[in-house]
């Protein structure tokens, strides 16, 4: 077991929002609500989670820490490091590659002068590579914040990212 743990406070909006998602869960089943929950706290803290908020939730879940690392590390959308501001998820699964999919992850890569994973100096963008995101029939995609951007071109790219740039670009 880690020998520090940091207290860490949360925001009294974050901690009604937690309350009202734990009212959704029998009082014994809290760890029921863990993805809702990882969520509502990557989303109030830049979009990712450090141990120290980690290690709340498996606090108010009354889970070990462990249970929630490993949630937290199983699932793309939950982010263990800090983030790009825009990050590009793209798809990379059959039907999405059959349609070019890589083909232009490696095209936004080469455009914004990162390799898959990275993130651009100026903490902007990043571009990673994801498993099927339940939208096989609209490929090739990517999954930018909470949106969807489907039956992508090269075209379609240079737009969003100067759309990102110019902060047009909503991620809820
Ligand atoms: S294969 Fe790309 S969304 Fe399913």
């Amino acid at each position: 077991m880690r020998e520090y743990k940091q207290i860490i406070n949360l925001s009294d909006a974050l901690m009604a929002r937690i309350n009202e998602l734990l009212s959704r869960y029998p009082v014994d089943k809290k760890k029921s609500a863990m993805l809702p929950v990882l969520h509502a706290v990557q989303d109030a803290h830049d979009n990712w989670l450090s141990l120290e908020l980690m290690d709340k939730v498996a606090e108010i879940l009354e889970v070990k820490p462990i249970e929630v690392y490993e949630v937290a590390t199983f699932y793309s959308m939950l982010n263990t490091k800090p983030v790009a501001k825009y990050m590009f998820e793209f798809c990379r699964t059959s039907c999405c590659a059959l349609r070019k999919g890589e083909e232009l992850m490696e095209y936004t890569c080469r455009k914004l002068g990162v390799k898959e994973g990275e993130t651009t100096p100026d903490g902007m963008f990043s571009v990673v590579g994801v498993e099927c995101l339940g939208a096989c029939g609209y490929g090739p995609m990517l999954q930018l914040g909470d949106n969807y951007h489907e039956h992508l071109t090269k075209e379609k790219i240079d737009a969003l990212i100067e759309d990102c740039k110019q902060g047009k670009v909503s991620m809820i």
